[in-house]
């Protein structure tokens, strides 16, 4: 995810810049540039890798002025090189700009402006931008970013600078964040607070669809059409630990809460109006769609869970059959892989040692190698056909929670592209789950807001623990099952609870024989299709004393009479439901290993990349 920054006030903007830069490194990046206003010109300097790379090249040929903007950038649109490094100026040089996000409209835009006898020297969407800023340019700078952006479609925030006001930056936030620092006679803007936080603890909070002028005096703040907002100043008081986990106690938790953001990150660009999914760095022909045999899903733990989810989405809008294999267990098996099938390796690390190996044998066997992943350049993307990034950017606490659900969201788009180029997925479906994950963000933001209840069922684990019962039961058929296995097995790795996932059918083949007075269940029901059969199944254990946490739609009027704790999540479509449904689970996790008094973000025996067997 690329990073922003800005500076106006009586100091060096540069080494401010490059500074807050460095701070935003976290994010993930492949090349950096700054641009300062310096004599009424303005100067820049870029270069692909890492920020090193652009410090040499300021030692060279150094820039200063009082007024700076600078990016870290995470490619979308072009390779990483110099040229598409941020920042992009216009033909004249005199307007210059850097930008998050992606502009959907991009090639629309282009088109018209190549016609127009414009050219460009990189091939990123950001440089349309520039170009019509300098376009609609009469004199005012807000008001030509305004018309520049009611052009284009897609997220952004973008931060602009001009020769011709040499005093300001003008910046508007669609979907992408960034906040106003405010100093002693000097304002920042930054993708996030911990950029700036060492020099200022005043800050301003931008909302979608505002704009921004910011200048050595402060802010101003206005909507995009203009109107006034009077936003108050937040004071943020963390220390420096809190600092890098953006206020939140624990990495995991912050993690957990930055999963909004992450689903639409993992959409951005990828969901087309008219109903395509575009897939970036998927490169399969036709005659290869058509002719699929068999897709295999393979990966470890969380991954292995979100495989799960995959095997069931797959299926569904396929139309073929789709295996699934720990890839311990794949590696050393004889797997009936038949050539020109699809092997998807899911690893949030992309360097997991099992999965590594379980994909070299699909190759062996003439798959082909698709990863899943969110670390651009990882091994398993180096030595995958296609590479479908999931863009939740780092994932720091060993129990995986933003990645998981951006691998269902990868998986999502996935099937949704795969079902189309096939005609195998139902108009009506596609359309349906299209607009449901376009909804996600807002829906996920809404499962956030529920902890209060969550803690509810969280002390319950713990008393139960103090009392000497250290078991806990999920259950749940078909994608509840799948939401079920991930929702326990974050639960074990943070709480040390012993925690068992099993489909609602098989309880009664054994496990009931364990359900005791008071003894935790956990249900997952969302899958209309089976949902009184689960039922059936919680009403057996209900009957033997059990403690019921039920995560279900929240129009679900039935379940108040099973259940002693009601997790409610927004109803969506039922293939889609895993998503929302697992927000609750890692939360119930979280909180019942803090109560506990667990290291949450570094439990016992565990490391957060496995690249050993
Ligand atoms: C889950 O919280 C764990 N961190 C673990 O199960 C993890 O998902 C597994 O080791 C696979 O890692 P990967 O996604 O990096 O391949």
């Amino acid at each position: 995810m690329c990073g922003i920054m800005g500076y106006v006030g009586p100091g060096d903007a540069a080494p401010v810049v490059v500074d807050g830069l460095r701070r935003l490194e976290y994010r993930g990046y492949d090349s950096a540039g700054i641009a300062v206003l310096s004599d009424g010109a303005i100067k820049v300097a870029k270069a692909a890798g890492k920020l090193a790379r652009l410090e040499e090249l300021l030692e060279i040929a150094p820039v200063s002025g009082s007024v700076g903007i600078g990016h870290t950038r995470w490619a979308t649109h072009g390779p990483p090189n110099d040229l598409n490094a941020h920042p992009h100026t216009d033909p004249s040089g005199r307007f210059v700009v850097v930008h998050n996000g992606i502009i959907e409209n991009f090639h629309e835009l282009r088109t018209e402006l190549t016609a127009a006898g414009q050219t460009f020297t990189s091939d990123t969407d950001t440089e349309i931008l520039v170009h019509l800023v300098a376009l609609e340019y009469d004199g005012d700078l807000a008001d030509a970013v305004r018309k520049a952006v009611a052009r284009a479609r897609g997220a952004y925030a973008l931060v602009v600078m001009t020769a011709e006001e040499p005093d300001k930056i003008v910046a508007v936030r669609k979907t992408s964040p960034m906040v106003i620092g405010i100093g002693e006679n000097e304002t920042f803007l930054a993708s996030d607070i911990p950029a700036v936080l060492h020099r200022t603890r005043r800050f301003k909070l931008i909302e979608d669809g505002e704009m921004v002028i910011i200048t050595q005096a402060g802010a101003v703040i206005e909507t995009i059409d203009g109107d006034p907002v009077d936003r108050d100043e937040l004071v943020v008081d963390w220390d420096p630990g809190q600092a890098e986990r953006g206020g939140y106690d624990h990495f995991m938790l912050k993690e957990i809460h930055e999963q909004p953001n992450a689903i639409s990150e993992t959409l951005q660009g990828r969901l087309e109006t008219d109903g395509d999914v575009v897939l970036d760095g998927v490169d399969l022909t036709d005659e290869f769609v058509d002719n699929l045999p068999a897709v295999w899903l393979t990966a470890c733990g969380t991954a292995y869970h979100a495989a799960l989810v995959g095997k069931r989405l797959l299926e569904r809008t396929l139309a073929v059959p789709v295996m699934i294999e720990y890839a311990h267990e794949l590696r050393y098996s004889d797997p009936r892989i038949l050539p020109g099938s699809l092997m998807i390796a899911v690893s949030q690390s992309g360097e997991t040692a099992d999965t590594l190996a379980a994909a070299r044998l699909a190759k062996q066997k003439g798959a082909r190698l698709m990863a899943i992943t969110n670390v651009v350049g990882s091994s398993l993307a180096r030595e995958a056909d296609d590479v479908l990034y999931t863009r939740a950017g780092p994932e720091i606490a060993v129990a995986s929670t933003k990645a998981y659900l951006t691998q269902l969201i990868a998986l999502h788009l996935l099937a949704l592209h795969l079902g189309q180029r096939r005609g195998t997925v139902d108009l009506e479906l596609a359309i349906q789950l299209e607009s449901n994950l376009a909804e996600l963000p807002t829906a996920a933001q809404r499962v956030l807001e529920m902890e209060e209840q969550v803690i509810e069922s969280a002390q319950t684990l713990a008393d139960n623990f103090d009392n000497g019962v250290d078991d806990v039961y999920f259950i749940g058929r078909d994608l509840d099952y799948a939401v079920a296995t991930e929702g326990s097995l974050k639960l074990k790795e943070i709480s040390y609870l012993h925690s068992e996932a099993m489909p609602a059918g098989e309880l009664k083949h054994g496990t009931l024989a364990l359900i005791t007075e008071g003894m935790p269940v956990i249900v997952v029901l969302t899958q209309t299709h089976v949902y009184e059969k689960t039922l059936s199944a919680l009403q057996e254990v209900k009957a033997r004393g059990a403690h019921v946490t039920a995560v279900v739609y929240e129009d679900d009027e039935l379940i108040a009479e099973f259940a002693d704790v009601v997790l409610r999540i927004p109803r969506v479509a039922d293939l889609i439901a895993p998503v929302l449904a697992i927000i609750p689970l890692q939360l119930l996790a979280y909180h019942s290993a803090r109560i506990l008094g667990h290291d949450i973000d570094q439990p016992r025996n565990l490391a957060k990349s496995v690249t050993v067997e």
